[in-house]
């Protein structure tokens, strides 16, 4: 339950916090400007195509008509609908029922993904006209995301769910609302689906050119800075997390957690994660920071753009944590540009172009059984420490990637 809980507050924290900043206005006359002008009340509207006060008032009219079964996810459903001021920043409760072709896909790290097909849709706006919600019927597969031990519920984890209630983000996994199957009694996240898989499917189903890999990571990069900006590290960062439709979005922020946060149940029972893209610093037990986030980020990069997926020949055991340690890394792809990517964009795509021999496929390769990459309980014993430690520390660097890779790079990739 805690890992759903808090997976729910990163969904809805992080859309508030950049919402607020992004989309919602305070300025009347601006969101009379962007909005137009409610056909109900009149006054300006609060998102696109979004009245809010008109709106919380229908909300509320149903609020006797559906319930969870569990006050506090009531409550919580509830009050997101009460401070939504765009249609993608509250939650509904969806009886499973709603679902059809309920259909296993596999197992994440911290519990099971099915896909379903949700025909209602979910809701966009109010029809003045026909006097219904107008739901949003062209995406109808979504992905019912429950996470272990899910059926019981903790109040504390629920209000600090409701403190990050305001919210939304791009380029981050968006979250229709719950439902809870009747079986197993698990509460489960309905998500969007994203048809094209995770980024690894992604490439390896896919022939990609440099410009659209790096239009991808931009957004990639864009998404994993509004985590940032919100005043959180997302902890759990590889390949498996960034889900293509055609635009990627990162997902799994069920270990996103504040900067300053100190993750007791690491501390005491290891750290989670899929040992290629843990820092180095993490995998010896120090605290994650925005660093080994960007750490992450550079593997995943380095993966997307050589197409080579990081140790995947070898076993992904306490040998390979401690060659990390002693600073093993994936080899770079030998194209990859080192300073101004856009700049060096045209010519970069060139070579590439000019030998398409060199760029390995890693489906060819045999991935050893031992190499995982769903995250996992790691926890290793007496790590070599680094040469220069101290530094590290105290500057909030992570430990090299070839060339350093910091928050000013990440903004930079974002940029154009
Ligand atoms: C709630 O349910 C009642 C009775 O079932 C119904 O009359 C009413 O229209 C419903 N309210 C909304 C907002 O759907
Ligand atoms: C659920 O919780 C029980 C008891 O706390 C534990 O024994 C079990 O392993 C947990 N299940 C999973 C899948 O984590
Ligand atoms: C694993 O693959 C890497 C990259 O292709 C290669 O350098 C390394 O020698 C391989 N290791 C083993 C044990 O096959
Ligand atoms: C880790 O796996 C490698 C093969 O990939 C093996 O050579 C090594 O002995 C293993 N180490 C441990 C500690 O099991
Ligand atoms: C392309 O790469 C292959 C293998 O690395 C090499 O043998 C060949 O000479 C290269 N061709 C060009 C045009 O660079």
């Amino acid at each position: 339950m805690l890992q759903f809980l808090l997976t729910l507050i990163q969904i809805l924290g992080l859309k508030g916090e950049t919402n607020k900043k992004i989309i919602y206005m305070e300025d009347l006359e601006k969101r009379k400007q962007v909005y137009g002008i409610c056909g109900e009340c009149n006054e300006p509207g609060t998102g696109r195509k979004w009245c809010q006060p008109c709106n919380v008032k229908r909300f509320k009219d149903n609020f006797k008509n559906w319930t969870s079964g569990n006050k506090d996810i009531d409550e919580f459903i509830q009050q997101s609908q009460i401070d939504a001021v765009h249609y993608k920043k509250f939650l509904e409760w969806i009886p499973f029922e709603n679902f059809k072709d309920i259909t296993y896909i596999t197992r994440g790290g911290f519990g099971k993904i099915f896909s379903a097909i949700w025909s209602e849709g979910c809701i966009l706006s109010w029809d003045i006209e026909n006097q219904k919600w107008e739901r949003g019927i062209n995406i109808k597969k979504v992905v019912l995301k429950s996470l272990d031990n899910s059926s019981c519920i903790s109040t504390e984890f629920l209000n600090e769910i409701k403190s990050h209630l305001r919210i939304y983000l791009w380029n981050v996994i968006q979250c229709y609302g719950i439902t809870q199957d009747p079986n197993s009694k698990d509460y489960m996240m309905v998500l969007r689906y994203c048809e094209n898989g995770n980024l690894r499917n992604y490439y390896l189903n896919n022939e990609l050119n440099c410009y659209s890999k790096i239009k991808n990571l931009k957004d990639i990069a864009s998404g994993l800075l509004n985590i940032h900006n919100a005043g959180k590290i997302h902890k759990d960062f590889h390949s498996g997390n960034i889900l293509f439709t055609s635009f990627p979005y990162i997902s799994d922020l069920g270990m996103c957690q504040p900067t300053n946060n100190e993750n007791q149940l690491a501390k005491k029972e290891g750290i989670y994660g899929v040992l290629p893209y843990m820092a180095p610093e993490v995998l010896r037990g120090y605290q994650y920071t925005k660093a080994s986030d960007i750490y992450s980020f550079g593997i995943m990069m380095n993966e997307y753009l050589s197409e080579e997926i990081p140790y995947n020949n070898i076993s992904h055991n306490h040998t390979l944590a401690i060659k990390i340690c002693k600073g093993l890394r994936p080899n770079i792809f030998k194209y990859t540009p080192k300073n101004k990517y856009h700049s060096q964009m045209d010519e970069y795509d060139d070579k590439i172009k000019l030998n398409e021999s060199d760029k390995k496929r890693s489906n060819n390769i045999q991935t050893h059984s031992q190499a995982i990459y769903t995250s996992r309980l790691l926890n290793f014993k007496d790590l070599p420490e680094p040469v220069n430690s101290d530094v590290l520390q105290s500057t909030l660097l992570s430990e090299c990637f070839d060339c350093q890779l910091d928050e000013s790079d990440l903004n930079e990739i974002n940029q154009d």
